[in-house]
């Protein structure tokens, strides 16, 4: 992994409804284009996704950088990412387990991209810019939505793939179908509802891993106010500080760091 001297790179988003991406200012984090977003192809295929991810791509460059098409890119998903090889398809296509995707982007976009999980993509977002800027205790940052993504920190470096959301907790073996936001809107579940099953699993995370914080992201997190206090757990909780562009952000900075 070594530092290009980039000031700003395209980062790409890439989830189960919508891939979305802009240019960024690396030494801020502050998007430096509008938030350019398509629908993603209905079931996923990795190739109709590399299809969509291009338009945003190509869009940026025309719109956003005058035509220059020589500016890092990366770009995260929400799977296993192992040397630039999808590894696991939880909420996605069964296509992207072992597809070598950073070759097949890299080939669409004419240069090498970096490609990372969504959740360590916006965890290192806020690593770097936002809630836990400067921090280099044990940091676990948990992401709502879909599905339950994670990643772990500590001395400000990642510990990639570290896939939390599917550990076993009593009957319950893949939590995040238990958990998630996703669940929690389609059981229409209330907040002291959903805290009641947040917190057995804040609790495993503690007991395993005994973290300095925890970091709660994911579009829900706007709605922190009214959940937050239901999650019983010891170690404290802070809310993300990037709400829909942490992975836009995040996969940015590792492209312009040549993470593989
Ligand atoms: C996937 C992770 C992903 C998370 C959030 C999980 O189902 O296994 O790779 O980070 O969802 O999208």
């Amino acid at each position: 992994m070594g530092k290009s001297r980039a000031t700003k790179a395209i980062g790409i988003d890439i989830g189960g409804t919508g891939i979305k991406g802009a240019l960024v200012d690396l030494r801020t984090g502050e998007l430096l284009s509008k938030r350019r977003k398509v629908p993603t192809p209905v079931g996923g295929d990795p190739r109709e996704v590399i299809e969509a991810t291009m338009e945003i791509v190509r869009k940026i460059w025309d719109k956003d950088l005058d035509g220059d098409s020589d500016v890092p890119v990366g770009i995260s998903v929400p799977a296993i990412v192992k040397h630039g090889v999808t590894r696991s398809a939880a909420n996605i296509s069964p296509l992207w387990i072992d597809f070598a995707a950073r070759a097949a982007f890299s080939e669409a976009v004419g240069r090498e991209v970096a490609l990372a999980n969504d959740a360590d993509a916006a965890g290192i977002a806020e690593v770097r810019f936002g809630v836990a800027h400067g921090r280099l205790d044990s940091v676990i940052m948990t992401t709502l939505g879909t599905g339950i993504g994670t990643a772990m920190f500590y001395g400000g470096h990642l510990f990639p793939n570290s896939e939390l959301g599917h550990i076993s907790i009593g009957e319950h073996s893949d939590y995040e179908k238990f958990a998630s936001s996703k669940v929690r809107e389609r059981e229409e579940l209330a907040f002291a509802e959903w805290g009641a099953r947040l917190t057995p699993y804040y609790r495993q995370l503690e007991a395993l891993f005994s973290p300095d914080v925890f970091i709660v992201s994911g579009g829900i997190s706007k709605q922190a106010d009214e959940f937050l206090h239901y999650i019983d757990v010891e170690t404290p909780i802070v809310v993300a500080e990037f709400m829909n562009n942490a992975g836009i952000v995040g996969s940015a900075c590792l492209a312009a760091e040549h993470w593989v």
